[in-house]
């Protein structure tokens, strides 16, 4: 097992190119299930998730093949397989496969999803898209059993805006008989592409992207080549390095527009930032100014760079509240954040944060993904050095972190642990 040390002090410089959007991968590999034919995905992220996902493929008799950031997927001989453990307990996007599996084969057995923990993560309103589809869904020991005699198409009304299950409900749908309408849709970029993918392999979507997504459901879906589009969460997060510990950096294959509530944010704090066609341009400001932030469902302040903001916001002066409105509960990298020095506290469900405050190398833990980057972020403004375990959670979605911090000209190193470390992590 390995820990992440991070060296603060050094200013980052340069260019950092963003990789594809996990969010969009992990849905986009079981889409592929869905064709009939050889899908190919140009542009997909090297981490973790996307190696499990390709794993899950050709557990179900896929066959995967990976050059580069390009994978073809041949679902032509895949199966309805249940997959009740394993690797689908490994990240929580496996619950794609449900939508995927039951549009295929109107059938489909999968364990519940795992995933970072962030308080409690339902999928009910899957659950309910499923159903109104026509499928009976049941809960048998851990793993969820999806049948249908045949899929139709409804109008679907999700009670909570979910990424998740707009996805999950559009996979089942477009091979489902007749017309779908879901109401009340996540409006998330990653649903745009899931669902030009889609398209390109044949179906037919109207309005993904705005809250109410039109499906005609047909009877075929084609293989085709889809590229991704880059992954704002990861380009938000080296934003953030920017400000806080950048002198000058491009960040570059952005698509600005996906980033504008961060952007706004950052400007508002005294950072300055131009904007190319897809480029980001950043300079940080003398002296940052505290913001309140709240997390929303796009365009709103997304959830997953409200812990990675919260690390800048400890240097900035004055005192910033973080309200997290879609997990009130992802506040675990605040403790953390504390070991180094951070003055912020946790009340009424908001995070209080006050700066400056100076920073210094701690030992820490990283409780889930974009707590990881979190704690890199701060790792960079500390003094001294910043020991950080449990990095298969930043594994699962940074790609190659460590060396494209290294290229900026930071001081980020892997160390394997010690079996006392392991030990104490374990328990920890
Ligand atoms: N919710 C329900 N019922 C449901 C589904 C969701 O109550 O059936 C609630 C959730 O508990 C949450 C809110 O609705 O409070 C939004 O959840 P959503 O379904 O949109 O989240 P998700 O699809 O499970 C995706 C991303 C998350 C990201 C959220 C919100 C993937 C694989 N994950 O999760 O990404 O935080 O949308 O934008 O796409 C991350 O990348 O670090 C990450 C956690």
């Amino acid at each position: 097992m390995k820990k992440l040390l991070v060296e603060g002090g050094t200013r980052l410089r340069g260019q950092v190119r963003v990789g594809g959007a996990k969010n969009s991968a992990v849905a986009l590999l079981p889409a592929a299930i869905l064709a009939n034919s050889t899908v190919t995905i140009e542009g997909l992220p090297d981490i973790s998730d996307v190696q499990t996902l390709s794993e899950l493929l050709e557990e179900i008799g896929g066959t995967v093949r990976k050059d580069g950031q390009t994978v073809e997927i041949d679902p032509s001989t895949m199966i309805s397989m249940p997959l009740p453990n394993g690797r689908v307990k490994k990240l929580r996007a496996s619950y794609y496969f449900m939508g995927a599996m039951l549009g295929r084969f109107n059938k489909a057995v999968i364990g519940l999803p795992g995933g970072c923990h962030l308080g409690p993560r339902p999928i009910d309103q899957h659950i309910k898209g499923f159903q109104a589809l026509g499928a009976e869904v049941t809960n048998e020991q851990g793993a969820i059993y999806l049948r249908a005699k045949e899929l139709r198409g409804a109008r679907i009304y999700l009670d909570v805006v979910s990424v998740g299950a707009t996805i999950n409900i559009m996979l089942a749908a477009v091979k489902a008989k007749g017309r779908t309408v879901i109401e009340n849709a996540a409006k998330e970029p990653e649903i745009i592409d899931v669902a030009t993918l889609l398209a390109s392999m044949g179906a037919k979507i109207k309005g993904a992207g705005t809250d109410v997504i039109r499906i005609e459901g047909v009877d075929e879906l084609n293989g085709c080549l889809h590229t991704i589009i880059p992954d704002r969460i990861e380009a938000g997060t080296y934003t953030i390095m920017a400000a806080a510990q950048g002198e000058e950096m491009i960040i570059d294959n952005v698509i600005p527009q996906h980033l504008e509530s961060l952007l706004a944010k950052l400007r508002e704090m005294g950072v300055t930032i131009e904007e190319n066609d897809e480029q980001l341009y950043v300079r940080p400001g003398k002296s940052l100014k505290s913001v309140d932030i709240k997390t929303l469902v796009y365009p709103g302040f997304p959830t997953d760079l409200q812990q990675p903001f919260t690390s800048l916001l400890t240097q900035a002066t004055g005192t910033g509240v973080v309200t997290d409105t879609i997990y009130q509960a992802r506040f675990k990298h605040i403790d953390e954040l504390r070991r180094m020095n951070a003055a912020i506290k946790v009340e009424g469900g908001a995070a209080i944060v006050a700066g400056p405050s100076k920073l210094q190398g701690a030992k820490v833990k990283a409780t889930d993904l974009r707590a990881g980057a979190a704690l890199v972020i701060a790792g960079l403004m500390a003094d001294g050095i910043t020991e950080i375990t449990g990095i298969d959670h930043i594994e699962r979605g940074y790609e190659n972190i460590t060396n494209k911090l290294i290229e900026l000209g930071g001081k980020i190193w892997c160390e394997e642990m010690s079996k006392e470390e392991v030990e104490q992590f374990q328990n920890s």
